[in-house]
């Protein structure tokens, strides 16, 4: 794909003239102070996206409250990774028909990758007529549109087209956190994993032009931000296609050269496409955190071939020998799929096997979903839910036993601390180390945003310390 002119993908004006009309409009309907209430389910990616919802809704003169019940303007911005994730949505939906009951102009609209889904926005349709407006994800920036329209007496509105063309940049952005804060470099997926939707429901790959990368994290580092993860699916691939001549170990080897104290972390590096240039970079780029999430799914070789992952187990310890070469103290974490169709128990064990062997610091376990439209969907699955079950428990075992073993290693170690949130109880602060492990420590409050050594002196939940001069 072609990113050349990228200036003009700027938020395109006729949204703005939306978003000035709005804020007219919502006050003759609402009164004053008009009411949002934005939820979002799934990633990292969709709480960004969210980010630039509420940054528009705060133009249109929106405040922003967590009660739905209480809100003018409701907007569920959701997941379909998992059919859990997607069964709360339309139990959270569902609700919304009663406050529309005793308050008719409520506005509700469902965003996201659920929403993406045909099958999805067809069920709305028929089954929740409450529901006002239905959007995809590549429509972000025209939120405003579809809020005027609606508003100003126009039909249900349900807009999906997932073109894939360029990324409208410079959407107004109203950030949820003062100090770790979300940069997307990449939207949308090309591998087609067998057993995942995002594919599907994000689009084809896209990068982001570094120039507004970089212009971006400037800000955030002059805005105070102390810790800025760097978003895509697969971010190794970034760049990939386009007329600019950066790959991401080049991304952030510039970043990096921005000045200030500020971390860099990123997420989600796909085995295939983890280079040892890039952990070379990891390793050259001082504000780059010691911390690489690697998910690798399964140990066995057979299933990671079913789905289509393209590394074998092999690769995968290869990478982490690497990694830990040139970062001895680097923190490496993952995300495992149990119960994956046709998934044995010897099959299983192997993950097992793996786990034990890399010690990773966290892990994020997941029991096999189906998803529609997904080739793993229709692969043969005899393994019983309850069964899965127990596999994921053996897991989940043996993993916090090895989460308490390292983190009781850390006893006596001192770590760089960036101090991040209030504690427990007054005088106690909270933070990260590089690793991004949680510790608590006596500190007083206005060391938020500080980075402080911190020896840890205890682990009975947690990670405790206490500051060193
Ligand atoms: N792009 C990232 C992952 C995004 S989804 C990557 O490739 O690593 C986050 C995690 O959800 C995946 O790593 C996988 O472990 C899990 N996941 C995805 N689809 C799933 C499904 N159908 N059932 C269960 N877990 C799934
Ligand atoms: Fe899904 Fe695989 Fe893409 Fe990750 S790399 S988003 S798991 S298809
Ligand atoms: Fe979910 Fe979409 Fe993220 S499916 S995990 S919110 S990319």
């Amino acid at each position: 794909m072609q990113i050349s002119n990228f200036e003009k993908y700027v938020f395109p004006p006729e949204q703005m003239a939306y978003i000035k009309q709005l804020k007219s409009l919502t006050r003759r309907i609402y009164g004053d102070n008009p009411k949002a209430c934005v939820v979002t389910y799934g990633c990292q990616q969709n709480v960004s996206d969210s980010e630039h919802y509420k940054g528009m809704l705060s133009l249109m003169g929106f405040e922003f409250i967590n009660e739905p019940s209480q809100a003018d303007f409701i907007l569920y911005n959701t997941c379909a990774v998992r059919g859990h994730a997607e069964d709360r949505v339309y139990g959270n939906i569902g609700v919304v028909k009663n406050y529309k009951r005793k308050r008719e102009n409520i506005i509700l609209a469902v965003c996201g990758c659920m929403a993406q889904q045909s099958h999805v926005a067809e069920r709305i349709r028929k089954s929740y007529p409450y529901v006002d407006i239905v959007f995809g994800t590549q429509l972000q920036h025209r939120l405003p549109e579809f809020l005027y329209k609606r508003l100003s007496g126009g039909g249900r509105i349900f807009e999906l087209s997932l073109e894939n063309k360029e990324i409208v940049e410079d959407i107004p952005i109203s950030r949820d956190g003062e100090l770790k804060g979300w940069l997307p470099i990449m939207y949308g997926c090309n591998n087609f994993c067998t057993y995942c939707i995002v594919p599907y429901v994000r689009g084809r790959e896209r990068s982001r032009h570094p120039v507004k990368i970089l212009a971006e994290a400037r800000e955030m580092v002059k805005a105070g931000f102390k810790d800025i993860t760097l978003l895509g699916q697969n971010v190794n691939s970034y760049g990939k296609g386009c007329d600019f001549n950066m790959d991401f170990a080049d991304l952030i080897r510039e970043i990096n050269n921005i000045e200030g104290d500020f971390r860099i972390r990123f997420m989600t590096s796909h085995p295939k496409d983890c280079t040892l240039k890039l952990l070379d970079a990891m390793r050259d780029c001082e504000k780059v955190a010691h911390h690489l999430h690697l998910p690798f799914q399964s140990g066995s070789d057979r299933i990671l071939k079913q789905m289509n992952r393209h590394y074998d187990r092999k690769t995968y310890l290869e990478l982490i020998e690497a990694a830990r070469e040139r970062i001895p103290d680097i923190s490496i974490t993952s995300d495992i799929i149990v119960g994956f169709p046709g998934e044995t128990y010897d099959d299983f064990k192997e993950t097992l096997s793996l786990v034990e062997k890399v010690r990773f610091s966290s892990l994020f376990t997941f029991i096999y979903s189906p998803r529609e439209g997904t080739p793993a969907s229709v692969m043969d699955d005899p393994i019983s839910r309850e069964e899965k079950g127990k596999w994921f428990n053996e897991l989940l075992a043996l993993q916090d036993k090895i989460a308490k073993e390292n983190s009781k290693s850390f006893i006596g170690k001192t770590f760089r601390v960036l101090c991040d949130d209030y504690g427990k109880a007054p005088g106690i602060m909270s933070g990260h180390t590089s690793g991004n492990c949680s510790v608590e420590f006596e500190a007083d409050k206005n060391m938020l945003g500080e980075f402080l050594d911190i020896e840890i002196t205890d682990y009975t939940n947690m990670l405790s310390g206490k500051i060193v001069k």
